[in-house]
C-alpha cells in the first residue's frame, strides 16, 4: 500500500457532477473572461475571508506583483521577502521596479518573524512580503508593528486561521493562488488579491486590465491578468467545502501526532495562535535526503521543495551578494514534505510513521 504526497482527486469526487454542470453552463453562457462568475466568486471569497475586496487575476505570481504595485511599490524601493519560500514570492518583486531584500525565517514555523524582518530593513524598504509557508500563518500584525506595510503571500494557506481570523485577512493585502494542487485549487491557473483597503483594490482592478479603469484611457503600464469565468464558476463550487477540507488536514496532523511522528523527526510548529490547514506537511531531519530516498523506495510520497533557497538561485544572485541566512540554509538541507491531504486517515499516518521509523532504524 502506498501513500501519495497529496491527494487532490478524492475530495473532489463527490463534487464532479456539480462541477460538470457549472462548466457546461459557462460554455453555454458565451461569457468567458471577467464576467458574472468572476464577480460572484470575488464577492463570495471576500465574504468568506471577512475582507472588503477580492480581485481575481490570472495566477498567484501576478497577484503578488499587482498587489505590490497597488500598494505603491515601484522603482527605487526595497521589498523584504524570505528566501525559504517558492521562487515566485521573490520573482514577483523585480517586475514592480523594486529590489528583493532577502530575510531569514524561524526554523520551526518556516515563517518570517519581526526579528528576521528587522535585520533586513533598509531606508528604502517599502513593504514586506510575509509568506504563509506550507499553510502556516506568518505573524503579519507583529511585523506591521515595525512600521512597514505587509503583503501576505497566502498562496499556500487557504483555510488556515490565526487568532480567529482567516489567512488572507492579514496585512494591507494578501494574495492567493488557485493552482490545482493548492488548498483551494482550480482547474488551471488563477489567483486573487484580497484587501480591506479600497484604494489598493481599485488600483489592483485597474492594473489587471492593462492599467485602465474604463477600457478607453490607459493610465498605467499594467497587465493582462484576468481570472476566467470557467475557473471562477468551478471555484465557487469548491469554496463552500474549504473548511471541511481544512479540518481534514488538521485531522491528518493529529493522526501523525498520535502515531508518534514527533518522536522521530522535528514537526512543523504553528505560529503562535495559528491553526494551519497544512498545505504541505514538512518535517525536519538532519538526514532528510536519505530519509526521502528510503520513503520513496517503499511507496511513501515525499519531496524536498526548496533544497536551493531563493537567494541562491542564479536569477537572484545580484540581489543577494553577501546575505547570510543561516536558518534558511539549514532548512533547505533538512526539510522534507511527507503525505498530507484532507483525506489522509489514521491508517495512512501509521503507515507513513512506520516507514519513517524503519528508515531511521
Ligand atoms: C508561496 C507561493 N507564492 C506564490 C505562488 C505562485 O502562484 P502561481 O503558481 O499561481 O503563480 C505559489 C504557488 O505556486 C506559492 O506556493
Amino acid at each position: 500500500m502506498s501513500v501519495p504526497l497529496f491527494d487532490t482527486r478524492t475530495p473532489l469526487e463527490p463534487l464532479l457532477p456539480a462541477l460538470r454542470e457549472r462548466a457546461a453552463a459557462v460554455l453555454d453562457s458565451g461569457s468567458y473572461v471577467l464576467g458574472p462568475e468572476v464577480r460572484a466568486f470575488e464577492a463570495e471569497l471576500a465574504a468568506h475571508l471577512g475582507v472588503r475586496h477580492a480581485v481575481g487575476v490570472a495566477n498567484g505570481t501576478d497577484a503578488l506583483t499587482i498587489a505590490l504595485r497597488a500598494m505603491g511599490v515601484g522603482p527605487g524601493d526595497d521589498v523584504v521577502v524570505p528566501s525559504f519560500t517558492f521562487y515566485a514570492s521573490a520573482e514577483a518583486i523585480p517586475p514592480t521596479g523594486a529590489r528583493p531584500v532577502f530575510c531569514d525565517v524561524d526554523p520551526g514555523t518556516f515563517c518570517v518573524t519581526p526579528d528576521t524582518v528587522r535585520a533586513a530593513l533598509t531606508p528604502r524598504t517599502k513593504a514586506v512580503v510575509a509568506v504563509d509557508l506550507f499553510g502556516n500563518v506568518a505573524p503579519a500584525p507583529e511585523i506591521e508593528a515595525l512600521g512597514v506595510p505587509v503583503l501576505c503571500d497566502s498562496a499556500q494557506a487557504a483555510g488556515s486561521r490565526r487568532a480567529g481570523r482567516r489567512a488572507g485577512a492579514f496585512g494591507t493585502a494578501a494574495t492567493f493562488s488557485f493552482f490545482p494542487s493548492k488548498n483551494l485549487g482550480g482547474f488551471g491557473d488563477g489567483g486573487a488579491i484580497v484587501t480591506d483597503d479600497d484604494g489598493v483594490a481599485e488600483q489592483a482592478r485597474v492594473l489587471r486590465f492593462h492599467g485602465s479603469a474604463d477600457k478607453v484611457t490607459y493610465e498605467h503600464v499594467g497587465y493582462n491578468s484576468r481570472l476566467d469565468e470557467l475557473q471562477a464558476a468551478l471555484l465557487r463550487v469548491l469554496l463552500p467545502h474549504l473548511d471541511e477540507w481544512s479540518d481534514g488536514r488538521r485531522a491528518a496532523e493529529r493522526h501523525y501526532a498520535e502515531a508518534g511522528l514527533g518522536e522521530l523527526v522535528a514537526l512543523p510548529v504553528p505560529v503562535e495562535q495559528a491553526q494551519p490547514a497544512w498545505h504541505l506537511y514538512v518535517i525536519r531531519h538532519p538526514l532528510a535526503e536519505q530519509l526521502g530516498e528510503a520513503l520513496q523506495r517503499v511507496g511513501i510520497g515525499q519531496r524536498a521543495y526548496y533544497r536551493t533557497p531563493v537567494h541562491r538561485q542564479p536569477a537572484m544572485r545580484d540581489y543577494a551578494p553577501h546575505v547570510a541566512l543561516p536558518a534558511t540554509d539549514e532548512l533547505a538541507r533538512t526539510h522534507l514534505a511527507i503525505p498530507m491531504s484532507p483525506v489522509l486517515d489514521r491508517v495512512d499516518a501509521i503507515q507513513v510513521v512506520s516507514a519513517i521509523r524503519e528508515a531511521r532504524a
